[in-house]
C-alpha cells in the first residue's frame, strides 16, 4: 500500500497535449476510426497498432500484422482503417504527431470484439513474418537499469534500424541507440540500458526504413534483476501506469493486462483519488522521516550511555581532574589504591616523610612500608607508637601498627611474619608497573 502510494506520488504527468479515442471499440475485420480531440497536436498524427497478447487462433496460428497509419484523409483528425485481426485477440494503439512519437499516449491491451466477418484473415496460415528480426542479449529478458544488446542480421535491414518501447498504458518512448557495432555471433548492434522500472511490461518494435513495425515485436515484462539497480531511474522513468489510459472506453484484455479505461477527457473523475493518494503518501513520508528520526537519537543516546563507563582511560578527565587535585599521576581516580583515609593532614605529611613516594603511594615492591602506627578513627585512645606523632598537637588516639606490603608481581609475600598484634597490609602491584 505504502508503496502504491509512494508510486503515485512519482508519476509523470500524464497530460499530453492532446488526447484520442478509438470512435468504437476495435471489431474484428471491421473499420478502425480514431479521433483526434484538442487543437494542441500538431498534425499529421499517426497510429501504430501492435498486437499484444498471443494469438486467438488455433495451432498457434498469427494473423495480425504490426501497423502504423498516417491520418492523411481529408480530417487530418481522424483516420479510419480496416483492422485485420481476429475477435479475441489484443491490440496497443500509440498515438503520435510531428512532436514526436507517443506525444497523444498509449492505450492500454484492448481487445477485438467479435463480428460476423472474418474475411479479412486466414486462419489457417500466418501472416509472412516480418522482413528482418531483432534479438536480445541476454535473450528474452529486459532487466531494470542492466545493459542489454539489442542486435540483428545486417544483411535484411534497410538503412538503420530503429526501435520503440511501447508500454501498454504507460509512456512509450523511442530507444536510445548507441554506437552500431559488430560483434561475432551477435550480428550488429548496440547497447541498451532499459531506465524501466521492473515489473513494466514492454513492447519493443523494431523497424527500419520500411517503417516501424518491420522488425516485428518483443513482448517483456521488465525484471528488477537480482541486485534491483535503480541508478538508472527517475520520477520520469516509464513504467506501466494506473492512470488514465489514453485512447478512451472499451473492452480490455482477458489477461489483466488491460485495465480499462474512462473516457479520455474524463481525467477529473480521479482527481479525488489522486488527491487522496497524494496526501497519504505526504503523511506516510513524514512518519516514515519522523520514526527514522526516533530510531536515529535512540539509537545515539544509547551509545553515549553505553560508552561512558567503558571510557578507562579519558586521558582529558583524568588530566583536568588531576591538575584540580595537584597531584601529578596519570591514573585515574577510581584506579587509585586508596587502602586507608588519613583524617588529620600532621600525619599524612609524617606517613609521607616516613616512606612514601611523593606521588602519594608505597613505594613497590617487597621491601615494604612499615609504619609505627595509624590512627584508629573508631577507638579512640592513646596511640601506641609515636615516631609518627611528632609534632601534633593534643592528645594521640590510640595508633594500630600495620605492615603495607605492595607487590609488584604476584605471588605469594616474602615479608617477615608479622609480629603479634601488626596488621600486615598487602597490595596489588601499582597499576603503573602494570603498564610498564
Ligand atoms: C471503412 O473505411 C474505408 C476507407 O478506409 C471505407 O472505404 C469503407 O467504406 C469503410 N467501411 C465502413 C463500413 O465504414
Ligand atoms: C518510426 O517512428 C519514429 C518515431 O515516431 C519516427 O521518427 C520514424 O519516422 C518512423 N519510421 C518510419 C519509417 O516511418
Amino acid at each position: 500500500m505504502a508503496t502504491g502510494l509512494l508510486s503515485l506520488l512519482a508519476l509523470p504527468s500524464l497530460a499530453s497535449a492532446y488526447s484520442w479515442k478509438f470512435v468504437e471499440a476495435p471489431k474484428q475485420c471491421s473499420n478502425l476510426s480514431i479521433t483526434i480531440s484538442g487543437n494542441d497536436g500538431k498534425p499529421p498524427y499517426r497510429v501504430l497498432i501492435v498486437p499484444f497478447g498471443s494469438t486467438p487462433l488455433p495451432n498457434n496460428v498469427e494473423a495480425r500484422k504490426i501497423l502504423e497509419v498516417p491520418f492523411n484523409g481529408s480530417d487530418s483528425n481522424t483516420v479510419s482503417f480496416k483492422l485485420n485481426y481476429p475477435a479475441n485477440s489484443q491490440l496497443v494503439a500509440v498515438v503520435s504527431d510531428s512532436s514526436g512519437f507517443a506525444s497523444g499516449g498509449t492505450s492500454v491491451a484492448a481487445q477485438v470484439t467479435t463480428s460476423s466477418d472474418s474475411s479479412c484473415f486466414d486462419a489457417s496460415k500466418s501472416v509472412d513474418r516480418a522482413p528482418f528480426v531483432f534479438s536480445v542479449e541476454p535473450p528474452n529478458q529486459l532487466v531494470q537499469c542492466q545493459s542489454t544488446r539489442l542486435w540483428w542480421d545486417k544483411t535484411l535491414v534497410q538503412g538503420n534500424p530503429t526501435f520503440l518501447g511501447v508500454i501498454p498504458g504507460g509512456e512509450s518512448f523511442v530507444v536510445p541507440e548507441g554506437s552500431i557495432t559488430d560483434v561475432q555471433a551477435q550480428g550488429t548492434g548496440f547497447s541498451w540500458t532499459p531506465a524501466i522500472r521492473g515489473g513494466t511490461t514492454v513492447l519493443v518494435v523494431g523497424g527500419d526504413n520500411r517503417g516501424n513495425g518491420t522488425g516485428g515485436s518483443f513482448l517483456a515484462t521488465v525484471s528488477n534483476g537480482p541486485d534491483n539497480i535503480g541508478t538508472c531511474l527517475n520520477s520520469n522513468s516509464p513504467s506501466s501506469t494506473p492512470g488514465t489510459p489514453a485512447g478512451g472506453a472499451y473492452q480490455t484484455g482477458v489477461d489483466g493486462s488491460g485495465t480499462g479505461g474512462g473516457s479520455n477527457g474524463g481525467g477529473g473523475t480521479n482527481v479525488g483519488a489522486i488527491v487522496g493518494g497524494v496526501i497519504g503518501g505526504v503523511v506516510a513520508l513524514i512518519a516514515i522521516g519522523l520514526l527514522c528520526l526516533f530510531f536515529w537519537r535512540r539509537k545515539r543516546v544509547h551509545r553515549e550511555r553505553k560508552e561512558r563507563p567503558m571510557d578507562l582511560e579519558d586521558d582529558d578527565d583524568d588530566d583536568e581532574r588531576g591538575a584540580a587535585d595537584g597531584r601529578t599521576h596519570h591514573l585515574p581516580d577510581g584506579y587509585q589504591p586508596e587502602p586507608f583515609t588519613v583524617p588529620d593532614p600532621t600525619i599524612a605529611s609524617t606517613y609521607l616523610d616516613d616512606g612514601l613516594t611523593s606521588e602519594g603511594r608505597p613505594l613497590s615492591g617487597y621491601s615494604g612500608t612499615e609504619r609505627s602506627g595509624t590512627p584508629d578513627l573508631i577507638h579512640g585512645g592513646a596511640p601506641t607508637a609515636t615516631s609518627s606523632a611528632s609534632g601534633r598537637k593534643g592528645p594521640l588516639r590510640q595508633m594500630r601498627p600495620v605492615n603495607i606490603i605492595q607487590h609488584d608481581d604476584a605471588g605469594p609475600s616474602e615479608a617477615p611474619p608479622p609480629a603479634d598484634d601488626v596488621e600486615t597490609v598487602e597490595l596489588p602491584p601499582a597499576y603503573t608497573n602494570i603498564r610498564r
